[in-house]
């Protein structure tokens, strides 16, 4: 039985993520999508909405299993007994980071690889952290995250907003 991992941060998860998800899936008998706890960065959302929205919209993928971890993702990887850590590649800036997770990922563990899928065109431009950066504006992000999680992303953000004006007055 082949095993992939899909670690990340997913903060919050985007239609490019989606897609690699239900490629990556198609391709091995599960795929566990693996949302990271303890990131250096703050995320908008807590670990647990992260694991929630992607459960939401993986719900018709049924060889997807959405899991939390903390640690290497290599690690996480052995425990679910993967072969494969899954990562997407949108552009030449991601394939420096990406080679050198993959190569470092690599020395820890050589048995398990890295699968690199090509961003789809369509998704290209994407991220997590555009994703946020328009919604902070009020743009419209109905193209970036899956429709469903739509609200909620503005909501988080909008929530966030009024947090921080209350703690600096303005
Ligand atoms: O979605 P992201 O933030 O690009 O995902 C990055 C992630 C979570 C895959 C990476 O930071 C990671 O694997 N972190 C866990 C710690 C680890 O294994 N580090 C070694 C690889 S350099």
């Amino acid at each position: 039985m082949a095993t992939a991992v899909y670690p990340g941060s997913f903060d919050p998860v985007t239609k490019g993520h989606l897609d690699i998800i239900e490629r990556a899936a198609s391709l091995v008998d599960e795929l566990v999508v693996a949302v990271l706890k303890n990131n250096a960065k703050t995320p908008l959302f807590s670990e647990e909405e992260r694991v929630k929205m992607i459960k939401d919209v993986t719900g018709h993928i049924p060889n997807v299993r959405v899991e939390s971890f903390s640690g290497l993702s290599v690690e996480f990887a052995k425990q679910c007994g993967a072969k494969f850590i899954v990562r997407g590649l949108r552009a030449v800036t991601d394939f420096e980071y990406e080679l050198q997770m993959a190569q470092t990922n690599r020395s820890l563990c050589p048995e398990v690889d890295t699968l690199f899928f090509a961003t789809d065109l369509n998704y290209a431009y994407i991220s997590s952290t555009i994703t946020k950066e328009i919604g902070s504006y009020g743009g419209d992000i109905s193209g970036f995250v899956p429709e469903q999680l739509v609200d909620q992303v503005y909501e988080k953000i909008a929530s966030r907003q009024r947090n921080e004006s209350r703690q600096t007055g303005k």
